[in-house]
């Protein structure tokens, strides 16, 4: 028996999870899966969608779909972790409300991705409570941004086995892997989700990098992240490849005025887009996933989603990027930091994979100072002390300014309060 719960399952990116599903069907026996949303409406449309594409292929595999989460989650062995908590209309104010304050409006970084985690962490908390009666054994596997605070949350003040994912550090590889022509390099992967670099690439006994910074190679961009990219000259002063994300710190002020001056905000446009995908969805003759689906940032989610259960249901013992507890793993880093690297994944979870004699101190400050961020931000979720949250945002190098942080902290907390349990 292997049953999979999508807790999140009306989120149009599902049909990408059924496509990995259906691709590793012969070594991943689904016998059952899962459809929960509170959102009646997606939760229809893009299950029976689902249904279909699992339908077409014959699988022997019982569906089921509910707006109840204890029913989800009992006697699941997966767990698939994939909520917006206020959904896109939230996320638009998390983008918009800090442009007022001269502060960059982005879902997973700055104070944008503070608030989402905000609303986010009691929820999965509340998951994972559940989780503890009614399937304790399972693996929550998370993709709910910001995915690296999710995990520092969970890993910290639950008892769930889980592990944080992110497609970026699979693009990384695939565009790294493309440009330099090289067929199986390992990478060295070092950060936290959202804010990571490739500090070495090596095959055959021989490494790549200093190639790479000697032509500048940026990784390739993500759909969601209007890129300038990298120069070579910035790529050579940081010694690493640092994923797009980075262009939000590096190029603060550029992002800022690029957001300012933009008609919608992503999130806005991830509602026209997402409108668009359901009447395609809905389309009782349609039984796979629409092209339109790629223009969202989440390219090679499931790939990355389903080999993760794929390595853990079939012990394979095999390396992938996830967010998880540091574990001495970086010398630098505290031990129940939760950090986005390279770890060894079978039945018993994952281990990471320690990098000796790590000496980028560039990358070792960043992360540090982000860390800080992200352990008071978590302080803050769990605990609703404010004072936790301007720790946190003072900290943030997105933020940073007091009274700017202050003025959006009390603007958001009023926009989001219907989400904020703790405040
Ligand atoms: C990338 C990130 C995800 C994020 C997505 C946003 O894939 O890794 O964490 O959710 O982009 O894409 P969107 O289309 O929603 O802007
Ligand atoms: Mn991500
Ligand atoms: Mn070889």
């Amino acid at each position: 028996k292997l049953k999979i719960s999508i807790i999140g399952s009306g989120s149009t990116y599902t049909p990408e999870l059924i496509e990995g599903i259906i691709k590793r069907k012969n070594v991943l026996p689904v016998s059952e899966l899962v459809f929960m949303d509170i959102d009646a409406r997606k939760l229809d449309i893009v299950g029976q969608l689902c249904k279909r594409m699992i339908e077409a292929e014959q699988l022997p595999c019982r569906i089921t779909m509910t707006q109840d989460l204890d029913e989800a989650l009992r006697d699941a062995d997966f767990v698939l972790g994939q909520i917006r908590v206020g959904k896109l209309p939230a996320r638009v104010l998390d983008e918009k409300i800090p442009l007022k304050y001269n502060l960059i409006g982005q879902e997973t970084c700055g104070i944008g991705g503070f608030f989402k985690a905000m609303r986010t962490i009691p929820a999965m908390l509340h998951i994972a409570e559940r989780m503890k009666e009614l399937c304790p054994d399972a693996w929550l596997i998370n993709f709910s941004n910001p995915a690296g605070i999710i995990t520092e949350a969970l890993l910290n003040h639950s008892e769930v086995k889980m592990l944080g994912l992110c497609n970026v550090p699979f693009n990384m590889f695939k565009s790294i892997r493309e440009a330099l022509d090289l067929d199986h390099p390992e990478f060295t992967y070092v950060g936290l989700n959202h804010l990571s670099w490739i500090t070495s690439i090596r095959q055959d006994g021989k490494d790549y990098l200093e190639a790479a910074l000697e032509m500048g190679l940026n990784s390739e961009a993500m759909k969601n992240i209007p890129s300038s990219g990298f120069s070579k000259e910035l790529i050579q002063t940081v010694g690493a490849i640092p994923s797009s994300y980075l262009e939000y710190y590096y190029f603060k002020n550029k992002k800022l005025k690029f957001v300012q001056e933009s008609e919608l905000t992503r999130g806005e446009k991830c509602i026209q887009i997402e409108e668009e995908l359901l009447q395609i969805y809905a389309d009782s003759k349609l039984h796979t996933k629409p092209e339109l689906l790629s223009t969202r940032g989440g390219a090679n989610y499931s790939e990355v989603a389903i080999s993760l259960v794929d390595a853990i249901y079939n012990d394979k013992q095999e390396v992938h990027v996830v967010n998880l507890l540091n574990h001495g793993a970086l010398d630098f880093m505290e031990d129940n930091d939760a950090i986005e690297v390279c770890a060894i994944v079978g039945k018993d979870g994952a281990k990471p994979i320690g990098i000796e004699n790590f000496d980028n101190r560039h990358i070792i400050d960043y992360m540090r100072m982000v860390k800080a961020y992200e352990r008071e931000t978590v302080a803050a979720a769990v605990s609703g002390s404010e004072d936790a949250a301007m720790r946190a945002l003072v900290m943030n190098p997105l933020v940073g300014d007091y009274d700017a942080a202050h003025s959006c902290f009390q603007e958001l907390k009023q926009a989001h309060k219907a989400y904020l349990p703790q405040f």
